[in-house]
């Protein structure tokens, strides 16, 4: 049976599944790290593909942007496909000042401004939104085994990639500080548009999930990585992301 969304059958789609948004980079990390290949999705553009990471089936599905298009696929793939153990792989935008361009960041929570949150409990509580702890862990020490250096902390999921949350006169800006300083001031560290999402879906199916990003650009310095540096830069996430994905 496939979905509206994803010509994948059941069994097409291994339980560890890794989440980028890029499709083109969906099939790169595909190409380049899995062994015995098999695209099983090409609906929209949307590149889905199963492979072996060191003997282990592990999948590789683009989600496009943001917690509409990421729910979709997301959905699907717990629901219908199965999917046990996801980590979303992707790009953030870093706000606190010790975050530098190319760093590894481990979202221990995802606050949001997105009302997913809201619409499942009726408002009724703040839902605290966070990551798997074995994944988180694990994620940890297959970093320090690497020798890739990661931070770890709370995210900001928004909705919006053009929001006013820098400007002085922003609609959420008090006591002298705009939603960015104060956000900054609670120790978040870096912004990005798909976290909050996956740690809701995980929570409510009981499944594992984790999201890992690279820094691509910081919104507070003003620095940005270029196209061909985030292909580059990518690596080392993934190679987390995998070792932490295939393990028991
Ligand atoms: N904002 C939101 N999402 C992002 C950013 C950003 O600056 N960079 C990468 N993902």
């Amino acid at each position: 049976m496939s979905t509206p969304h994803n010509s994948a059958e059941i069994g097409d789609i291994a339980e560890r599944v890794l989440l980028p948004g890029d499709p083109v980079r969906a099939k790169v990390i595909a190409k380049n790290f899995l062994d015995d290949v098999k695209q099983y999705n090409e609906i929209r553009n949307i590149y889905g593909f199963t492979g072996k990471y060191k003997n282990v089936p592990v999948s590789i599905q683009a989600t496009g942007m943001g917690i509409p298009s990421f729910s979709i696929y997301v959905h699907e793939l717990i629901h219908v496909y199965g999917a046990k153990k996801l980590i979303r792989i992707g790009t953030c935008g870093g706000m606190h000042q010790d975050l530098n361009l190319r760093e590894v960041l481990i979202a221990q929570g995802a606050s949001t401004d997105s009302s997913i949150v809201e619409k499942t409990f009726g408002g009724a509580i703040n839902f605290s939104l966070i990551a798997d702890f074995e994944l988180l862990s694990k994620a940890v020490d297959n970093a320090k085994k690497l020798n890739v250096p990661v931070k770890v902390g709370n995210v900001i999921c928004t909705d919006r990639f053009y929001n006013d949350y820098g400007a002085e006169n922003g609609a959420y800006s008090s006591g002298g500080l705009t939603l960015n300083e104060k956000m900054i001031q609670h120790g978040i560290l870096a912004v990005e548009m798909e976290s909050a999402a996956l740690y809701l879906l995980a929570a409510a199916a009981n499944v594992q999930a984790l999201a890992i990003f690279t820094v691509s650009d910081h919104v507070v310095k003003k620095e940005y990585t270029t196209a061909e540096e985030r292909e580059t830069d990518f690596n080392d996430m993934v190679k987390i992301a995998l070792e932490t994905v295939i393990q028991k």
